[in-house]
């Protein structure tokens, strides 16, 4: 199974990026699976029910998301109603929508479950996201063996312990929200592909995507300041993982950037 995972898509630059190259990277890796996390879709805060369905409509297969997934509140029903676009699992269990998916690809003959967990250091407060993921892993059934976890998180080290926490049980652990991609690809002694962070999907002459100046102002004067989303320097940042159907164990990761 040959599965597609770009990182943190923002605003208007980071979509075109991606309608740009999707099919090209679909067709170059033979992709089964593509998976996108939209937190920062719409304008850099959250997405909103048009975005997901374009982003489903151009071949995603599955949205995952963060803490801005809750910014847009007209994605609050679209979260509850369609089941590939997900939150992290660990916020409050009568938050709106999910946090685990399971379908067939689209092929049609292969199940596979998605998983989205937030980490708590330097984020809001919500449940345990290892004590959380235990809980959703045991709802998967044991004949599913690719799964894959979006971890949502800030320190890298929460990441990193995810991912030998996970070892084993689930094909990847890939990192999200920081923007910033890391170089530690790596796959895990009991078979889990592993990364901090894939890194946004967007425009990189900017300050993890919000326009520079006012990122700027508000370090200097600590004054809130409303941000904009930056455009120039769009690139697609991403991540290839291959494993093995039978048994669920990665094979093969691989970082993808496109500009
Ligand atoms: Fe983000
Ligand atoms: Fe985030």
């Amino acid at each position: 199974m040959k599965i597609l995972y770009i990182g943190d898509t923002v605003a208007s630059a980071g979509r075109a990026i991606v309608k740009q190259y999707l099919k090209n990277l679909q067709e170059e890796f033979k992709i089964d699976l593509t998976i996108l996390n939209c937190e920062n879709a719409a304008a850099g805060f959250g997405v909103t029910p048009k975005i997901a369905d374009e982003l489903f409509d151009w071949g995603v297969d599955v949205l995952t998301s963060g803490n801005h997934i809750w910014d847009k509140k007209e994605i609050l029903p679209y979260l509850t109603r369609h089941p590939r676009i997900l939150r992290p699992a660990n916020y409050p269990p009568d938050n709106p929508g999910r946090g685990l998916t399971i379908f067939k690809t689209r092929n049609g003959d292969e199940e596979v479950a998605v998983l989205n967990l937030q980490g708590r250091v330097f984020m809001v407060p919500i449940d345990d996201p290892f004590r959380t993921g235990d809980i959703e892993l045991a709802k998967i059934p044991k004949h599913i063996k690719v799964i894959f976890v979006d971890m949502h998180a800030e320190a890298t080290s929460e990441k990193v312990a995810m991912g030998w926490y996970l070892d084993g049980r689930v094909s990847a652990v890939i990192g999200s929200h920081t923007h910033v991609p890391t170089a530690d690809e790596t796959i895990l002694p009991k078979g889990t592909a592993y990364l901090t962070d894939a890194g946004m999907t967007g425009p990189f002459d900017s300050i993890l995507g919000v326009a520079r100046n006012e990122v700027i102002e508000r370090f200097l004067t600590q004054i809130p300041v409303r941000f904009e989303s930056a455009s120039q320097d769009a690139r697609l940042n991403g991540v290839f993982i291959d494993v093995d159907s039978s048994t669920g164990k990665a094979t093969k990761i691989e970082r993808i950037q496109r500009k």
